[in-house]
């Protein structure tokens, strides 16, 4: 234990301000937000509404997660990814790159222009003709909107904003589109999904469809699902985007691992998130 001195107390008496300048600022949307999770179901079965779906209900990891690891995503100041929504809120209205320009500029005020983005990402992408996700959406508009240069998809900056973006939908329902554009990428999201792969010769399925609920080593497999994401992630003492959890995944059963923002992902991205429709948007949830 650190003994408190004057400068040391003085500063935690600042962040402490802070959090309740914050809280203050934000009572609109990040604590009505984190109330309306709480009571908005992410510890519910959702029922899928397709007829064609694998699961009989859908669960958020959240509900198979200790009680602990749920307080502590619960609570506003104790869950550490909030930094990471901070940095992105406050990223937001920065001026970055050669046209002097801010998501602001364009976009206004988030509650209200990316309220239900988080949602429906990866959409089709007519320019690209393929699917594009979000954090793809947001270094476009870095690189071409603003002619500032794109975010790294590991650096806090990319997270902190997928994470301020999507925040804008915390407690909708996900619902990503499938329609006739986006069902070819699906399908390929969908053989990825069930293929065997990897030294181990499993498939996701195996371990998120079939054995969903139970114990492995200390933690219990979950349905494998996208509403928390980005997610913040004890074991990596920081946020991480849903294809770095792809890769981790991968590499679990001994399978070489994708690029992150490489097709397959994508295209497995809009898959699992097209299991989990219905589910509440909860970013950053803590996993552990
Ligand atoms: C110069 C204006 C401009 C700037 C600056 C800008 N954008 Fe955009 N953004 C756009 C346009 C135009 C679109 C496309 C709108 C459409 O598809 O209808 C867009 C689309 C988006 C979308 C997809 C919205 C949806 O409904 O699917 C997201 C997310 C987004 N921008 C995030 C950002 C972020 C984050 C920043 C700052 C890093 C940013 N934008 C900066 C102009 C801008
Ligand atoms: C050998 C078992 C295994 C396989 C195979 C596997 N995973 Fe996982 N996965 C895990 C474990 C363990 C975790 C952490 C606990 C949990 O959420 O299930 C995890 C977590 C996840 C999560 C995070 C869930 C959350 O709520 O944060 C996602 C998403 C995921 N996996 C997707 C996949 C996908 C997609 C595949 C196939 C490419 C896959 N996994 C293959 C074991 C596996």
């Amino acid at each position: 234990m650190i003994r408190k001195t004057p400068e040391l107390a003085e500063r935690s008496n600042m962040r402490q301000l802070f959090k309740m300048v914050l809280a203050g600022c934000l009572a609109g949307s990040l604590m009505t937000g984190a109330a309306m999770a709480a009571a908005d179901g992410k510890s519910e079965a959702v029922t899928p509404t397709s007829k064609d779906h694998p699961l009989e209900e859908i669960w958020s990891g959240y509900h198979f997660a200790k009680k602990g690891t749920k307080e502590t995503q619960d609570n506003e100041f104790d869950n550490p990814g909030n930094l990471w929504l901070e940095q992105g809120m406050e990223l937001w209205s920065k001026v970055d790159g050669d046209e002097k320009k801010s998501c602001q500029s364009c976009h206004n005020d988030a509650a209200k222009s990316m309220k239900g983005v988080g949602t429906r990402y990866p959409i089709f992408f007519p320019p690209w003709k393929k699917l594009i996700n979000l954090e793809q959406r947001i270094n476009l508009c870095r690189t071409k909107q603003m002619k500032a240069k794109a975010y790294k998809w590991k650096s806090n900056e990319l997270l902190g904003l997928t994470i301020f973006v999507s925040r804008q939908s915390l407690g909708m329902p996900a619902a990503v589109v499938l329609d006739d554009k986006t069902k070819p990428f699906w399908e390929k999201g969908k053989a990825h999904y069930y293929k065997r792969r990897g030294q181990l010769d499993m498939s996701c399925a195996h371990c998120h469809q079939a054995n969903y609920g139970k114990k492995i080593r200390s933690n219990t497999l979950t349905q494998g699902q996208a509403n928390g994401f980005p997610t913040y992630r004890l074991k990596w003492g920081k946020p991480g985007s849903i294809q770095r959890r792809f890769k981790g995944c991968n590499k679990q059963v001994r399978a070489k691992p994708y690029k992150m923002g490489s097709d397959e992902y994508v295209n497995l991205e809009h898959y699992v998130r097209w299991r989990g429709q219905g589910l509440p948007i909860e970013t950053p949830s803590v996993r552990p």
